[in-house]
């Protein structure tokens, strides 16, 4: 029937709402025994391929896995994955165990496992309280409650952050961490990186539907470069010896620095003194993740939906380039 691998796969998957282009040719596969995050901006196509990933959208291409199957060929899906999507409903006159105990009723497993399941998400003291006079994080509670109720071996969370206060999130956090140590799956989308940073193992990021970023965290971290920024007075012609020198990684920054990736303020300043141009500032700057998320995701509407940009100048095009540059062993398209 399924593989029992719990491995996600996705293949060349693509998603068209009449002439908007929601998912293009995303490919990316979530191993067992970590937790992954989808990423990207509001719009970029998150819920639409999970929706897909579970049988509710049907792809215009390609093809969304689960256990080597697709959701509609798992036998009892819940058993294999639960899953939170966006706008969860519960009757709000419901207790929070009665919702439960309809759910394991239709999955057919035991009534006990409301109240287990209630206990794994910290619901237990809520049980006969009304899911209609939940809060927001409490709904939140009661859907992964909801999705956990088959014991699933992979867990599909669209924005489970949502909603959550500071306290719900570091739960959630250790939460996904123990449930993937125990050898299962866990996907996990957010639009905010800081949100599951310090959760996720695996990270694919979108924009415009397309892949941007399909790797590591770590790898991700390592492709942060420090760069200097310097305020001299000829930029172009300081860009030009720094171009000749292989440094190309160039930004022209609004205040008028020149920014330099991948440079020591000694290569910069020295190379200044000998191309004759002077110094009147420098600074090095440590881009973050965040940063780096930024550069991967923005201008998804521009490229699509907006006008095209303004000529840009040659330096800026290249830093362009190497925030979309993919990284090695990357799946992707374009
Ligand atoms: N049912 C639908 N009909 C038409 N357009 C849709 C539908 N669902 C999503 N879209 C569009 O597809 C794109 C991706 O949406 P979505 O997958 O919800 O992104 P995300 O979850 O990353 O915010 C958006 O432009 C959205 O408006
Ligand atoms: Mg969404």
């Amino acid at each position: 029937m399924h593989d029992g691998s719990g491995r996600i796969a996705v293949q060349n998957l693509s998603k068209r709402f009449g002439s908007i282009a929601a998912v293009q040719n995303l490919s990316f596969t979530v191993e067992p025994g970590s937790v992954t995050g989808f990423l990207g901006p509001n719009g970029a196509g998150k819920t639409t391929t999970l929706r897909m990933l579970l049988g509710l959208v049907t792809p215009s291409a390609g093809i969304a896995t689960i256990n080597g199957r697709p959701h509609d060929q798992l036998g009892n899906p819940a058993r294999v994955v639960g899953s939170v999507l966006e706008n969860e409903g519960f009757h709000p006159r419901r207790t929070a165990r009665n919702h439960l105990l309809v759910y394991a009723a239709a999955i057919g497993v035991p009534d006990r496992r409301a109240d287990e399941v209630l206990g794994l998400v910290g619901l237990s003291p809520a049980a006969d309280r009304r899911a209609g006079e939940f809060s927001l994080g409490m709904r939140q509670r009661l859907a992964l409650a909801t999705a956990l109720l088959g014991d699933p071996q992979v867990l599909v969370l669209d924005e489970p952050a949502n909603g959550l206060d500071p306290e719900g999130i570091a739960w959630l956090r250790k939460f996904l961490r123990s449930f993937a140590q125990q050898g299962r799956t866990v996907l996990v989308s957010s639009h905010l990186l800081a949100e599951v940073e310090q959760t996720i193992d695996q990270v694919v990021i979108i924009s415009a539907g397309m892949t941007r970023y399909f790797g590591t965290i770590d790898e991700l971290r390592k492709r942060q470069q420090p760069r200097v920024f310097v305020r001299v007075s000829d930029a172009a012609k300081l860009a030009t010896a720094l171009q000749e020198a292989g440094l190309t990684q160039l930004e022209s920054m609004p205040d008028g620095h020149l920014a330099v990736a991948g440079a020591t303020v000694e290569q910069v300043g020295d190379l200044a003194l000998t191309t004759g141009v002077a110094v009147y500032g420098m600074h090095e700057d440590k881009a973050d993740l965040e940063k780096m998320y930024f550069g991967l995701t923005a201008g998804q509407f521009t490229a699509q939906h907006g006008p095209p940009p303004p000529p840009r100048q040659q330096y800026y095009q290249q830093q362009q380039q190497y925030y979309q540059q993919p990284p090695q062993g990357w799946g992707g398209q374009r």
